[in-house]
């Protein structure tokens, strides 16, 4: 078991892994800041976004634009702010000009991701549009289709309560789409206050009580060296219904065909001519990472 302190020394090793990682070289080159996250690193909540836009990679904070904004708005509306639960990505580096993230970065990603969720044991994790919600769920199908239905899942060695809910940004511009939204995460308040999901059996013999707000079980989150990139394109994704085998028969296609249907996130306006983050311009190398209490988790 660890104590709350633990779990904050260990989150902050896993920062200091991500800012040194290459692993998407190419992500790594025209990155400004890596963004790995921010919020409570206690939370019961914890949102999955897609990848940082041209805001976050300045700061180095998720959710700083305009669909940061209405996240921020929206949790107001349930009676929660940011300090209340944790704010990720799928990728922790913007990709170019807020191109789709590419399947390889999503694998390469994901392995920081899931410690993230190790760590800070939500209980509910809402994931924002579809390349968060195919990734977590390992299943194609798309956020129209799946929104505001939460289902338990394993995700590493911890089960969850899977809420998937459109993206902010792609409720920005349409009416009818932030209706929605607004209604998926009034119920998110009843989520939270549904019992913890069990938690699976752990060959280890840790104890995986749901925690009570003080200790949690031990796990190893650090992601291992950084492999060379991969050229393979195809994720493995991360979810495995409770109860059940991971799938292993349907390659997960996150980031890969079928979502043309559905609302596609916009990762806030390209970066002003100069701001250094545009593809084929050379990142700030100077540019100072958000220490562990700016991000308001550590
Ligand atoms: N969109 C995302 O998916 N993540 C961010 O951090 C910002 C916008």
């Amino acid at each position: 078991m660890t104590t709350r302190d633990e779990r904050r020394e260990a989150l902050k090793a896993v920062y200091e892994q991500a800012l040194g990682c290459t692993r998407c070289p190419h992500l790594a080159e025209t990155r400004t800041r890596v963004v790995f996250g921010a919020g409570n690193a206690d939370a019961d909540l914890m949102f999955v976004g897609e990848a940082p836009g041209a805001n976050e990679d300045r700061e180095g904070v998720p959710f700083v634009g305009q669909a940061g904004k209405l996240l921020d708005r929206l949790l107001v509306e349930i009676g929660l702010e940011r300090g209340d639960v944790f704010i990720a990505n799928v990728l922790k580096c913007r990709p170019p000009g807020n191109r789709d993230p590419a399947p390889a970065e999503i694998e390469n990603c994901r392995e920081y991701l899931l410690a993230q969720v190790e760590l800070i044991e939500p209980r509910v994790i809402c994931t924002l549009g579809n390349f968060a919600t195919r990734l977590l769920r390992d299943d194609p199908t798309g956020i129209s289709r799946v929104h505001g239905q939460p289902e338990v899942l394993a995700l590493g060695s911890r089960a969850v309560r899977l809420y998937p809910i459109y993206h902010p940004a792609a409720a920005l511009y349409t009416p009818s789409m932030l209706d929605t939204l607004r209604e998926d995460f009034a119920r998110l308040p009843a989520l939270l206050a549904e019992p913890a999901p069990t938690q699976p059996e752990r060959s280890d013999g840790a104890d995986t009580r749901p925690r009570d707000g003080v200790e949690k079980p031990v796990s190893d989150p650090a992601p291992t060296e950084d492999p060379a990139p991969t050229a393979d394109p195809a994720p493995t994704g991360g979810a495995a219904p409770t109860g059940g085998a991971a799938p292993t028969a349907d390659p997960a296609p996150t980031g890969g065909a079928a979502h043309t249907a559905d609302p596609a996130p916009i990762r806030g306006a390209p970066p002003p001519s100069g701001a250094g983050v545009a593809s084929g311009s050379p990142p700030d190398a100077e540019a100072a990472q958000p220490s562990p209490d700016q991000l308001g988790l550590f």
